[in-house]
């Protein structure tokens, strides 16, 4: 079956589409992306990852390259062509092509806009959850601006691998006061012997997850206490159940941080409880 990309208003072969070696997406990362889980043909969280998108977009100073109906037509067609039912969108965005200069070009240039999809197979997803999945920790390498979602990702790319290499799934990025941001591509969260939900507070140094606040207005509803506060690496491992969240793993349960099992080292109730009512509601 052919595979569809969209690049700069048009629909090409995914092995065909390319943009310029002067994109300054590709010399600076000087753009922003957004990733939307579909589940049954429907894009989740679609209203958060947009204004997610906009935001991104302003604080870089880049235009809005189109309005979000016709993003949305975009995407619906590229699903089509691509015959996505359940997997993901990518839509990147960069400031666009312009002779290599650091500063911004003079003159408005026309942003790159490129949209891609593929499957996922949730199954795999749901297997990961219900065994859980070990992280470890490494030092955050990254810049101060991590609520913009640039791809700037050199140091979330060597994170990750780390993670692989240690035969862990994700690295939680600890900060130079000791505490954990988030995952490489994923929010962290605790939850205390005392049975409250912790997730670092949406401050510069971390993504302000769509996930994340979705699990944090789901926890609210099913009456957990929550908190939003930094922890450490330590808090995490003496905690009696951690989980991470993003939109394409849902909610997923860690069973063990730097080869330290959580608790009896299983996924734990209140992770699984939110995985439900998030997939529940979705
Ligand atoms: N990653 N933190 C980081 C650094 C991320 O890259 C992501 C998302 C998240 C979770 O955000 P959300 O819930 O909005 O997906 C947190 C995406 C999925 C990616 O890079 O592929």
């Amino acid at each position: 079956m052919m595979r569809y990309a969209y690049v700069n208003g048009q629909y090409c072969r995914h092995g065909d589409a390319t943009i310029h070696v002067e994109d300054r997406g590709f010399q600076f990362a000087d753009a922003v992306y957004e990733v939307w889980s579909v589940r049954n043909g429907v894009l989740l969280d679609a209203d958060g990852h947009f204004q997610r998108l906009s935001r991104s977009l302003g604080e870089l100073r880049i235009p809005m390259p189109r309005s979000r109906a016709a993003l949305m037509r975009v995407i619906k067609e590229l699903l089509r062509r691509n015959r996505v039912r359940d997997g993901l969108v990518y839509l990147q965005v960069s400031r666009g092509q312009a002779k290599r200069d650091h500063a911004f070009p003079r003159h408005p240039i026309e942003p790159t806009i490129v949209l891609t999809c593929k499957r996922l197979d949730f199954t795999a997803a749901d297997a990961r959850a219900e065994d859980g999945i070990a992280v470890i920790t490494v030092p955050d390498q990254r810049w101060a601006r991590c609520d913009i979602k640039t791809v700037n990702l050199l140091p979330n790319v060597l994170a990750k691998q780390a993670a692989h290499e240690a035969g862990a799934t994700e690295a939680w990025l600890v900060d130079g006061a000791g505490h954990v941001t988030e995952g490489s591509s994923t929010n962290a969260w605790i939850v205390t012997k005392a049975g409250k939900l912790i997730t670092r507070q949406a401050d510069n140094g971390i993504l302000h997850g769509i996930t994340r606040s979705r699990i944090l207005q789901c926890a609210q509803t099913l009456g957990f206490d929550v908190e939003q506060r930094s922890f450490t690496p330590q808090e995490a491992i003496d905690a009696r159940e951690a989980f991470l969240t993003s939109a394409t793993s849902f909610v997923t349960p860690v069973v063990s941080i730097d080869n330290h099992p959580i608790a009896n080292g299983k996924p734990g109730s209140l992770a699984l409880a939110l995985r439900q009512a998030y997939l529940s509601e979705a």
